[in-house]
């Protein structure tokens, strides 16, 4: 090769390698790739119910659809871990960091270290309860004070007529989660009006099945009459009701029970008439998250607070879903 040639040749090669490092964006100002492509750094809380699962598949699906980068972690319901991941999105420069916060408190350190970053945060399911509301974009979920409230006005109108006491006891979600505080909150409310409805036990059963069944077990030892259950949500409900058919008694029937989710699974409970009423949390957030990181990552403003639309659903309506039912 002449001396030209291979002149020629060597700034061809520096050419492609300079557009090659272009399009993978190492070189921008503050250090974020620039190819144009959207990363997000994705905090599951984990897979602790089948609400969860079809959450996840959702945002995992979406995230394909729309061609975005997803780095996805999942925290087996500890904080630790998330807060681990989003230390991860943020040293690798993610685009947009999004998580699902296993419980409210504990997370302005982290939320400021990616601030500092400058990566913008969604939240997407469950809320935090910082002060400081610069520490994230927006918060896409369900109204849980209103799913509470929702589950308690179907109890007013069900035990109308009753005269004597409504004996309930409470399967509570992740103790300090968003879905737990405010679901028994709304619930609470919904109640406080009549005194004939008691809590006579509450407790935690961590959003999953064998929590559910568990803890329903232990109420049905110490509670001499239970005239309802009241579930944070559905795989708790499904739990206790394998633990109400082993104690001899009807799922449904003998106990009345009220749950929040609407998962198919507890479609199905209903249409043996084991659940009586179901609120409706929809997990089907995926798109909505890829639309939302899109537009954070563009600098357009967005709503700080999108929330879930959201039905509820007696038996009837149930099985005549229950077909359908994506989730
Ligand atoms: O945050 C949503 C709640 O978390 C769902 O009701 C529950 O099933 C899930 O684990």
């Amino acid at each position: 090769m002449s001396k030209r040639a291979v002149a020629a040749a060597a700034l061809a090669g520096a050419l492609v390698l300079g557009l090659t490092a272009c399009s993978s964006g190492s070189g921008s100002a503050d250090g974020k790739k620039s190819d144009g492509k959207l990363t997000i750094g994705f905090a599951q809380v984990g897979a602790e119910s089948g609400w969860r699962t079809a959450n996840t598949k959702s945002i995992q699906d979406a995230a394909k659809k729309a061609g975005v980068t997803l780095k996805f972690s999942d925290a087996q319901q500890k904080q630790e871990n998330q807060i681990k991941a989003i230390r991860s999105f943020i040293q690798q420069k993610v685009d947009v960091i999004a998580f699902s916060p296993v419980v409210e408190s504990g997370w302005d350190t982290v939320l400021k270290e990616a601030k500092n970053a400058h990566i913008p945060v969604i939240l997407t399911d469950r809320a935090v309860d910082s002060k400081d509301e610069s520490l994230y974009v927006s918060f896409l979920g369900s109204d849980f004070v209103e799913e509470g409230k929702k589950a308690g006005d179907w109890l007013v109108k069900e035990y109308a007529a009753a005269s004597g006491d409504v004996n309930i006891v409470q399967l509570e979600g992740t103790t300090g989660s968003a879905p737990a505080n405010d679901r028994k909150s709304g619930f609470a409310d919904a109640i406080k009006g009549d005194p004939k409805f008691k809590v006579v036990a509450s407790q935690t059963g961590d959003f999953t099945r064998a929590k559910g069944k568990e803890v329903m077990q232990a109420f049905l030892k110490s509670q001499p009459k239970i005239d309802v259950l009241y579930a944070h949500n559905d795989d708790m409900a499904l739990g206790a009701i394998q633990a109400i058919e082993e104690a001899g008694k009807k799922p449904g029937t003998d106990i009345k029970i009220v749950s929040v989710d609407g998962v198919k699974d507890a479609f199905t409970a209903m249409s043996q008439g084991k659940i009586n009423f179901d609120v409706e949390c929809n997990p089907l957030l995926g798109d909505q998250l890829m639309e939302l990181a899109k537009k954070v990552k563009a600098g357009e403003s967005v709503e700080r607070r999108i929330k879930t639309e959201e039905g509820t659903f007696t038996p009837e309506q149930a099985t005549a879903a229950l077909p359908n039912r994506q989730y």
